[in-house]
């Protein structure tokens, strides 16, 4: 166990910035680790750790033996240590170890009275796979309020499409200790809770409702005193648009951008004075406490209307949120005016509505503040009423204020951040809504679970015994030879990689079956293939042309970045060297390439959710290459047709011949002879050997139109009458910029896909096939609007 723990980690090489985007329409459920704000008294506590162990600039101390958490019980819950963590973005500490208890657990801090940061830490899947009925419900309590009950981490990871999340809360203690207690549900027998990893540190008193005397306004009602010793908070929201989600970032963590939570087809635009430097004055005695409230390049940065003037008097710019029904929320909305030309009250006025009531009539920034460049918080508090089993959407709109008779009709904001207040029962959980979808829910993770449950098994085993066998190799080398720039060094024989007899591989493909091949290619034949390892896996059995000397570089190169580990992309599980044969075994894809799904009539065409759902994971599988790992990788070979479904179409880029790594961040490209597919690059790359991560960014953009028209890359359209056949990418520009998209749309997706959605889709589309790859977006911007897509297209 210990073994294969310590290659994993060593295998999955965690940069400093792990980020994960999520989907949009939970609450705060991102995690960061990036060069954290370092606050006074913070604990970070590695639940079911025995050590202390540093992880990004940060200490963690196990609770085991600690003093928060008491012998009894230590003895009473275990402590986990898990061995194969299954999304490998999953930072190790804290989530490498879990305390798992099926009795109530209570962790003790000792703390003075006051506000106290909270925050929990979940990794979900491996407890559903102990436990295949899932029994992890339970409550989780701080002093007296309850922050979640018949929680279920696995159906909210489930939710939000990541294995691991966080949930941040901010309780006001009144005693000399913050207890946290971990109860499982009683409702449900053997029952059990756990949790990987609990942060807390103390906030000043004054950042969320600064003092009794300052009334908070309570929409739809008169203003009320929010009495400043009753209340715990659940962070919902933290949005500002300061352009990536790792921009800005105060104690609480980062700040997300707000472009994905803007509803309509207006964005605005982003006004964003980070390139001068202005020194911001700040007045009110909160603002001081920055680290805790707003982060300063938060005010670097605001989304305006834009300068369309009389247009803007047609639209409000509107954010929403989706939220729990039946609770209220605070919420506070920071401004600054940053603009050179706004200098004096009365330029830019305008009303800010909160779910559809007037927030502010005559919002006036400067005349607000004092002056340009200060920044100014407004709170509010409103009730989302209750409706029956779902969520509900928070609304925030600016509009210009014309009876002021402003000198710009446009609107201004800077940030803004929804919190959870808790009822007067001390609860922040939405006790009845989500029951019953949760329910649901679990069958479906339950079938679904039992349903691929043998081929799980049997594939895990084999990495297991893949994981062990490499590990027993390790072994012999000598000590140095574990680092993770030994195991990824540019020899076949070397490195962590399973090697398989040829023996083996003619078994498990029934000696080369021309039966069951699924692939055919210039590199040679694939094979589906069935192998034994104390169960059966299926796997693809890549045998390539023997001889060709290009041929054994790709093999060499998809050797060389095994270590790669991430849902998104297709694992590799062995190789085979015998002779001539060069052999690469991977994970079978059983709804094989996406191509086969767009354009091959065999196939069922794919509903336009799950098509977006595909882009989401691919791009996903790409951000990942070009972000995550310790070098960042180039795919260079980015299309349709090696983007692989798994059974249950889970999308997963394959073919890591080409691969190419980015030597460091110090030099952006490498320069290389072009290779890759026609159809599919990157203009600049072909005109100027220039290969950079933006590279893979244009053929995604050509993969999004293939998705979208359900054609090929290549020699498939013609353009008006002419009969000249060109390129897709082509096309869609043509359409695009002849505003003609809908003829962009799959036939088989007509009426299916929102106007809004679809105008989004090819516009993300249209920035990546941009000429020029400093005008495309990031892998990590086109997953955000992607996001942003599907969210919409529900
Ligand atoms: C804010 O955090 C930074 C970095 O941790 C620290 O240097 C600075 O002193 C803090 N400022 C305040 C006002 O606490
Ligand atoms: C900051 O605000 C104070 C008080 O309003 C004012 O006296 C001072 O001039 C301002 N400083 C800047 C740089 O605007
Ligand atoms: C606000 O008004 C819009 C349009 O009139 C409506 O769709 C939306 O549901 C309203 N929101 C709330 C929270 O009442
Ligand atoms: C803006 O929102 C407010 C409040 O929901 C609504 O009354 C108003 O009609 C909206 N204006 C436009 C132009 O949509
Ligand atoms: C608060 O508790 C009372 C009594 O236990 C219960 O009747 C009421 O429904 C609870 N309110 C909420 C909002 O949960």
């Amino acid at each position: 166990m210990m073994e294969s723990l310590m290659i994993e980690s060593s295998r999955n090489g965690i940069t400093s910035c792990v980020l994960l985007h999520l989907f949009l329409f939970l609450p705060f459920i991102h995690l960061i680790t990036c060069d954290p704000i370092n606050v006074p008294d913070k604990i970070l506590l590695n639940c079911g750790s025995y050590e202390a162990s540093s992880f990004n600039g940060e200490n963690w101390i196990g609770d085991s033996g600690s003093n928060f958490l008491p012998p009894e019980y230590d003895k009473s819950s275990s402590a986990v240590l898990l061995s194969n963590m299954e999304d490998s973005l999953a930072p190790k500490v804290p989530f490498s170890t879990a305390r798992i208890t099926h009795s109530s657990l209570t962790y003790s801090f000792p703390s003075s009275p006051g506000l106290k940061f909270i925050r929990l830490y979940f990794l979900s899947s491996l407890y559903l796979k102990m436990n295949p009925s899932n029994k992890a419900y339970f409550s989780v309590k701080a002093g007296p309020y309850t922050l979640v009950s018949d929680f279920n981490p696995s159906v909210f990871a489930e939710e939000l499409n990541s294995k691991f999340f966080t949930k941040d809360f901010l309780v006001k203690v009144r005693e000399d200790k913050l207890t946290i207690t971990f109860t499982p549900s009683p409702l449900i027998s053997k029952a059990f809770a756990f949790v990987n990893g609990i942060e807390t540190f103390p906030v000043p008193k004054s950042i969320y409702f600064p003092g009794s005397k300052v009334p908070v306004p309570y929409l739809g009602h008169q203003q009320i005193l929010l009495t400043n010793d009753e209340y715990a908070l659940e962070t919902f929201y933290r949005v500002s648009n300061v352009g990536e989600d790792v921009d800005s970032q105060n104690a609480f963590g980062i700040w997300l951008n707000d472009f994905r939570y803007i509803s309509g087809s207006h964005y605005g635009s982003v006004l964003n004075i980070k390139s001068r430097t202005v020194n911001l004055n700040y007045t009110t005695s909160s603002s001081k406490d920055y680290n805790y409230s707003a982060p300063s390049e938060l005010y670097w940065t605001a989304r305006t209307m834009g300068s369309g003037g009389d247009d803007n008097t047609k639209y409000n710019l509107t954010w929403s949120f989706p939220v729990d029904s039946g609770f209220k929320y605070l919420v506070r909305l920071h401004f600054c005016e940053i603009s050179t030309v706004v200098t004096q009250p009365n330029q830019r006025v305008f009303k800010v509505y909160i779910n559809n009531q007037t927030a502010e009539e005559r919002m006036d920034v400067v005349a607000s503040a004092g002056a340009p460049f200060t920044p100014l918080q407004k709170d509010y508090i409103v009730m989302v009423p209750m409706e029956s089993g779902s969520r509900k959407d928070l609304w925030i709109s600016l509009h210009p204020n014309l009876e002021s008779k402003p000198k710009y009709a446009d609107a201004i904001l800077n940030g803004i951040e929804i919190m959870k207040i808790s009822d007067s029962n001390h609860s922040l959980a939405a006790m009845f809504q989500l029951r019953r979808e949760q329910r649901k829910k679990v069958q479906h993770v339950i079938i679904v679970a039992v349903a691929t449950l043998g081929t799980i098994l049997g594939l895990l085993f084999t990495f297991f015994i893949l994981i062990l066998r490499a590990g027993k190799k390790l072994k012999l080398l000598p000590s140095n030879s574990s680092s993770t720039h030994k195991i990824i060094q540019p020899t076949v024989t070397s490195g962590l990689c399973h090697q398989f007899t040829l023996a083996e591989i003619s078994i498990a493909t029934s000696n080369f079956s021309e039966a069951l091949v699924i692939g055919e290619g210039g590199f040679g034949k694939v094979y589906r293939g069935i192998m034994h390892h104390d169960g059966v896996i299926a796997v693809a059995v890549k045998r390539s042309i023997r001889s060709s000397g290009q041929g054994y570089k790709e093999f060499q190169n998809e050797i060389n970045f095994f270590s790669f580990c991430h849902m998104n992309l297709v694992s590799l599980l062995g190789y085979c060297q015998e002779g001539n044969e060069m052999i690469l075994v991977y994970e079978y894809m059983a709804e094989g390439p996406l191509s086969d799904h767009l354009y091959k009539k065999k196939n069922q065409p794919l509903p336009w959710i799950q098509r977006i759902k595909i882009c989401i994971g691919a791009a996903r599988g790409l951000h990942y290459l070009h972000t995550s790992t310790r070098h960042p990788v180039i795919h260079r070979d980015v299309k349709s047709a090696n983007i692989l479904l798994d059974q249950n179409w889970v999308a997963k880029i394959a073919d890591f011949g080409l691969c190419r790594t980015v030597p460091s961040l110090y030099h952006s490209h490498v320069s290389t002879e072009v290779k890759g597919t026609f159809g599919y690059l990157d203009p600049e790359y072909y005109k100027r050997r220039k290969l950079t991560q933006k590279s893979d960014v244009y053929s995604f953009g050509v993969v999004l139109f293939e998705v979208l028209c359900g054609r090929a890359a290549v020699n498939t359209v013609a353009v008006e009458e002419e009969s000249e056949k060109v390129g897709l990418a082509t096309w869609a520009m043509h359409c695009y910029k002849c505003g003609s998209i809908d003829e962009l749309v799959d036939p088989h997706l007509a009426g299916n896909v929102r106007p809004e959605c679809l105008r989004a889709f090819v516009e993300i589309g249209i920035q990546c096939l941009a000429g020029r790859s400093t005008d495309r977006p990031t892998m990590g911007e086109v997953l955000n609007s992607l996001e942003r897509i599907l969210f919409l297209a529900r």
